[in-house]
């Protein structure tokens, strides 16, 4: 599908930014405080799983707030897992959020910050998440929405016709793929933002130390080259209401809340 990232691609790539990942994590840290700040009042026995943990920041924080509970990190991305396995001491195990190496009815909350995003379909994801969750378990998730990154989505679009940056889902699309997964939604809320950067270089250099690249299936598989580079930049519009030559990134965030029904999937 266009825009669909390449999983290998987002693996190596994530693995790879892994190191710095903390460093520029800026935006990530915030969503997923508020994510943690919404955690159910729970007794914590039982067994969380913090899919697409990344370095490990959450699963320590969970198990934090969960002394009783049995926590573990999952990854797509071995570098990620690494650098988890240093700061967070439980348990870190390599898996895709699509086929969960994990056993169907096993797990009583699930928390994804910032992760779904990168799965070739959410409801796929949240399919595999109903599975491996007991009847009334919890899903906390955050994902960006289509507004994410749509200026420099549309400046490419003026240089060729390659995809740039994936696909992100709209709360409908989230909403409905949770129902058909059989989750019941307590809530899921959309918030946009803007983050001004210096140069629309300073934007790319984040992207690229977050892990979050190109990664769709159908980008350019050739470097890109200067003049393509310079055009997509002229094109990249500036915030020149002050005469700053700063500019605007949008971002999207959508988190949700749900609980797993007790029936079964609708196919
Ligand atoms: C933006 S980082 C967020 C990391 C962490 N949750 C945090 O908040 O710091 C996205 C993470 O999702 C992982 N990821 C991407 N696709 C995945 C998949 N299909 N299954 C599991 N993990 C995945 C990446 O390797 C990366 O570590």
């Amino acid at each position: 599908m266009t825009g669909s990232p390449d999983k290998r691609w987002v693996a190596r790539s994530f693995g790879s930014a892994a190191s710095a990942y903390d460093s520029v994590a800026v935006l990530q840290r915030s969503v997923g405080q508020n994510l943690i700040d919404s955690l159910p009042t729970w007794s914590g026995d039982g067994f969380i799983l913090d899919v697409g943990a990344g370095t490990g920041h959450f699963s320590r924080i969970l198990q934090d707030v969960y002394p009783s509970a049995r926590v573990v990190a999952l990854d797509i991305a071995e570098g990620m897992l690494r650098c988890a396995r240093e700061r967070f001491l439980g348990e870190c195990v390599g898996g895709d959020a699509e086929v969960l190496p994990v056993a169907a009815g096993s797990i009583d909350l699930i928390f994804s910050n910032l992760a779904i995003q990168w799965c070739a379909s959410p409801v796929t994801a949240f399919r595999e998440f109903h599975r491996v969750l007991r009847p009334g378990g919890y899903l906390l998730f955050s994902t960006f929405g289509p507004r994410t990154l749509q200026e420099l989505r549309r400046a490419w679009a003026q240089v060729d016709a390659f995809s740039h940056v994936i696909e992100f889902h709209e709360v409908k699309i989230l909403q409905d793929s949770l129902s058909v997964a059989g989750f019941s939604v307590d809530k899921l809320e959309a918030t946009a933002m803007v983050i001004e950067y210096t140069t629309v270089m300073s934007l790319m250099r984040e992207l690229k130390a977050l892990g979050a690249r190109n990664l769709t299936a159908d980008r350019p598989r050739h470097l890109t080259g200067k003049d393509a580079m310079a055009r997509m930049i002229s094109a990249y519009p500036r915030q020149d209401m002050t005469g700053s030559t700063s500019i605007g990134a949008s971002f999207e965030v959508i988190a949700g809340f749900a609980r797993r029904s007790a029936g079964a999937c609708r196919s």
